[in-house]
């Protein structure tokens, strides 16, 4: 990995440290495949990615799965107070799959505050499927509003703001493929 002042793909800006490396996020991913893999013995499992922020763990992490699955994403938009999430949620793009009866697994880059995640998973929910559960790549546990657990997590992650592997800063650095603070 070059040193991370020289990391073209920085622009200049500097990062504090890298938090996770390519090589350990990909024998995370790995692991939490061999779990989820053996989570769901029977039964159509739908993995549902949570857009932008999940699209490259979701890609790694499908690929490590040993059984039959499709793969679908959701689009959602929290309105109200633009900075501070508030917790209204809004699908902007919803699965064409039917849900019932289904596993269902919800991918998220990271849980925060989990108030989007809770809504969304309620609005789930209500479409009466066979499971439902959430796999997060990073899990900050701060003042967390998730009611709901989330059985597979990558990390527990330092609360410091993250980026790299999909996740952004004003939509900059998804594409690192590691993890680094921008703090
Ligand atoms: P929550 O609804 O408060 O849990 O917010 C979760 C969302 O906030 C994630 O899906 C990310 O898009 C974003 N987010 C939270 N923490 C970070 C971070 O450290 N880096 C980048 N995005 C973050
Ligand atoms: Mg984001």
């Amino acid at each position: 990995m070059p040193t991370l002042t020289a990391d073209p793909r920085l622009q200049g800006r500097a990062v504090k440290r890298i938090v996770y490396t390519e090589e350990g996020l990909a024998e995370r991913v790995h692991e939490l495949g061999e779990e989820i893999t053996r989570f769901y013995p029977d039964g159509e499992l739908l993995v549902l990615g949570l857009l932008k922020g999940s699209f490259i763990f979701l890609s790694d992490l499908v690929r490590q799965v040993q059984r039959p699955l499709q793969v679908d994403f959701l689009v959602a938009s929290s309105y109200g107070d633009a900075t501070v999430s508030s917790g209204n949620v809004r699908l902007l793009y919803d699965p064409e799959t039917e849900l019932e009866g289904k596993h269902i697994l919800l991918v998220e880059d990271i849980v925060d505050t989990g108030r989007t995640l809770s809504r969304l998973m309620d609005l789930l929910q209500a479409r009466k499927p066979r499971s439902l559960e959430i796999c997060a790549l990073l899990h900050k546990h701060i003042a967390t509003e998730l009611r709901y657990p989330t059985r597979f997590i990558g990390y527990d992650a330092p609360n410091e703001f993250l980026v790299g592997y999909g996740l952004d800063h004003a939509e900059n650095f998804r594409h690192l493929p590691y993890i680094a603070s921008l703090q």
